[in-house]
């Protein structure tokens, strides 16, 4: 079994608390990139990571976009001849809403049972600052890193990273790098640390339905007129058959199967439908017919409501016939479905089941590629290795349904493999009220990405 070197471990024992100390002020920013009035909040975890990023050994700057800032910090001292690794990370965080269900305040972090509660402890503040301090363990110890390093922090992850396929297309030279590295995923499960070999993508929509020109009285004119939420109910179920298939014509089309090696090693994983369905408090599980609950999660396409709104949801009865009627729908998507194509298909299929009495409008609000990786390559070999060391156990190889937009960017434009290493686990509330991060894996996934970096260069 690979050892982390003394003098790393030794430094991350020795500034412990100082480092927590630290993320939580970093917790303490509520940067949630969805909100405007947080706008100045954002700003500042940036300000933030920049900062973090200079006391860390690295060279630092706030870079502005369109959206929210990108915060890229550099360290090559190692030369032109060594390997240089990009590490990514996001310190935009989720809405905290609704509140009332936090067991104690979003960004007031705090820890119970081990575990540091705040809204973006694992999503992905944690884990991005968990890098951070394995290259000032570095930086500190030894005053240099066996490889040159490179860290990118986004402020628009959790609203699609719309801005930042184009920054990294500016500014290839910066973002120059042999591999990336980001953990912004989980654990199957603890004590089970895993590499990820596929996300997602996703294609998000709005439907507006417009019926009448204003709201009418049920009883006067219902029956005579199509009701916008009937309709919107109707285009919703239209989408999927009998079976649990996407309806949407060419769907499928460019799904390009899993291989059976992949295939195979799902199903040697430790996963059972009963522990599944008590995790989430179902009494049964639905989906596609012929395909195990992981394949479902993290090898087929979906498409999923994820809000709706219409007519009077006010205490008591109302008898009214909506003028209108909104969902938010998005697909996830697999390699090598394509989110602009999954756009079109999608607004054809709407257009094609809107009955007539109503109008509907689709708008494609933001999308991101579907990513598989071929596992191959040094960063993958280094990064067992430092994972073993820190954890005591070779990592598994995962698939994941959630997706990271800007993963499948930085493979095509920056022709770098991408390794994802997560220190999450399951039932951590990610987007949820209670996210917590497990204060144990923390602590280890500093180390194993101290480690990192020095079986990368050794490699
Ligand atoms: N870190 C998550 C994605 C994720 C979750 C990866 C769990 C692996 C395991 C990320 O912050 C996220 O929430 N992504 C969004 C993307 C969307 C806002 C474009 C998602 O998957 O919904
Ligand atoms: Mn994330
Ligand atoms: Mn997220």
């Amino acid at each position: 079994m690979p050892k982390i070197a003394n003098d790393l471990d030794a430094f991350l024992t020795q500034h412990q608390s100082r480092i927590e100390g630290e993320l939580f002020d970093f917790l303490r920013i509520p940067s949630v990139s969805a909100q405007p009035v947080h706008d100045a909040d954002t700003l500042a975890a940036a300000e933030w990571v920049k900062r973090s990023l200079e006391q860390a050994g690295l060279a630092a700057a706030v870079h502005a976009t369109a959206g929210h800032p990108v915060v890229v910090g550099e360290w090559r001292g190692a030369g032109p001849h060594a390997p240089t690794a990009l590490v990514y990370g996001h310190y935009d965080v989720q809405p905290a809403e609704p509140l009332d269900l936090w067991t104690s305040p979003p960004f007031e972090p705090e820890v119970r049972n081990g575990r540091i509660y705040a809204r973006g402890s694992v999503d992905d503040k944690g884990q991005l600052f968990l890098h951070i301090k394995a290259l000032e363990a570095h930086l500190r110890t030894r005053g240099k890193l066996p490889c040159n390093v490179v860290v990118i922090a986004e402020g628009e992850e959790e609203v699609g990273s719309t801005n930042l396929e184009s920054f990294i297309e500016h500014n290839t030279k910066l973002l120059a790098a042999d591999a990336v590295v980001i953990s912004d995923s989980s654990m199957f499960a603890e004590g089970m640390p895993s590499i990820l070999s596929s996300l997602r993508g996703l294609s998000y929509f709005q439907l507006d339905v417009q019926g009448p020109s204003g709201d009418l009285h049920s009883g006067i004119y219902g029956g005579a007129v199509v009701n916008p939420a009937a309709a919107l109910a109707g285009i919703i179920a239209s989408m999927h058959d009998a079976n649990g298939r996407v309806a949407i014509e060419g769907f499928y089309d460019d799904v390009s199967p899993f291989s059976d090696e992949v295939l195979a090693g799902m199903r040697k994983l430790p996963h059972t439908d009963d522990a599944f369905r008590r995790e989430i408090g179902v009494k049964s599980l639905g989906g596609e017919n012929g395909f195990t609950t992981l394949e479902k999660l993290w090898t087929r396409p979906t498409c999923e409501v994820n809000g709706m709104l219409s007519g009077y949801t006010g205490d008591g009865a109302k008898t009214v016939l909506p003028a209108k009627a909104m969902a938010k729908v998005s697909c996830r998507l697999v390699p090598n479905q394509d989110p602009a194509r999954i756009a079109e298909l999608f607004e054809a299929h709407v257009a094609k089941h809107t009955p007539a009495g109503v109008t509907v409008k689709t708008t494609y609000i933001h999308g991101g590629r579907p990513w598989r990786a071929d596992l191959a390559g040094p960063i993958f070999d280094a990064a067992k290795r430092a994972v073993s060391a820190a954890f005591g156990r070779e990592p598994v190889i995962v698939g994941e349904g959630g997706s990271i937009p800007v993963v499948g960017d930085f493979e095509r434009i920056l022709k770098a493999p991408v390794l994802l290493v997560g220190f999450g686990l399951p039932g951590e509330n990610a987007h949820a009220p209670d996210e917590w991060m497990s204060v144990e894996n923390f602590r280890l996934g500093a180390r194993a990405m101290a480690a990192l970096w020095d079986e990368y260069a050794g490699s």
